[in-house]
């Protein structure tokens, strides 16, 4: 089993990356096979709205989403994870969700069917600074279009809120680190 997890966070030690990492790590222990995508690290536009994609499906801008692409055209699970910035998912997701608007117009437009056979399930996570529990709510509308479009079950999520207040030996913290560890055990067995 390919899980693939996507970090929206520009953040290297902070909880969203932990919490991806820990859900990564519980599906390794189990037998998936990861691999992790910071976006921050990445070098890519975003959506130009240029209508390349228009008669293919396929993005004609030659940047860093190109293996991205790849990678989640072979997942058999994502985890996408980010934190609340302004209300929402970071500019960092959504620009990569956004350039996924050629997978959008091979699906509706094209109607052209994704490998068959292939179980594919999705889990977000996400992280907050204050108790906005609405936020999570936007945000997890964005991330299950994106799912929809890619043929991911949205199978569950992880919201922490009230980072701001929490102290580095929190134990909501540790829980929720355990939580994750959990949540990657779970979908890597879920698939075996
Ligand atoms: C640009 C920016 C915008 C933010 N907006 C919000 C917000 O709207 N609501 C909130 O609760 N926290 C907000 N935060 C706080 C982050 O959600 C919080 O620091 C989070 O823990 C960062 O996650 P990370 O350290 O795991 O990357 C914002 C932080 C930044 C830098």
């Amino acid at each position: 089993m390919n899980i693939l997890g996507i970090s929206g966070s520009p953040k290297a030690g902070g909880l969203t990356t932990l919490l991806l990492d820990k859900v990564l790590d519980g599906a390794k222990r189990s037998g998936a096979h990861t691999e992790k995508i910071i976006l921050n690290d990445l070098n890519f536009k975003a959506c130009q709205e240029c209508g390349g994609c228009d008669k293919t499906g396929i993005c004609i801008l030659d940047d860093d989403m190109r293996p991205v692409y790849e990678k989640l055209a072979g997942a058999d699970a994502v985890v996408v994870a980010s934190p609340i910035y302004f209300g929402n998912i970071t500019a960092q997701l959504k620009a990569m969700i956004d350039r996924c608007h050629s997978s959008w117009i091979a699906k509706y437009i094209l109607k052209r069917g994704l490998p068959a056979n292939k179980k594919r399930k999705g889990i977000f996570l996400c992280v907050a600074g204050k108790n906005t529990e609405e936020y999570f709510e936007n945000a997890k509308k964005i991330v299950k279009v994106f799912f929809v479009t890619h043929d991911i079950d949205y199978l569950s999520d992880l919201s922490i809120s009230g980072l701001d207040a929490m102290s580095i030996d929190d134990p909501k913290r540790e829980a929720a680190l355990q939580r994750a560890f959990q949540i990657g055990t779970n979908l890597s067995k879920s698939a075996l």
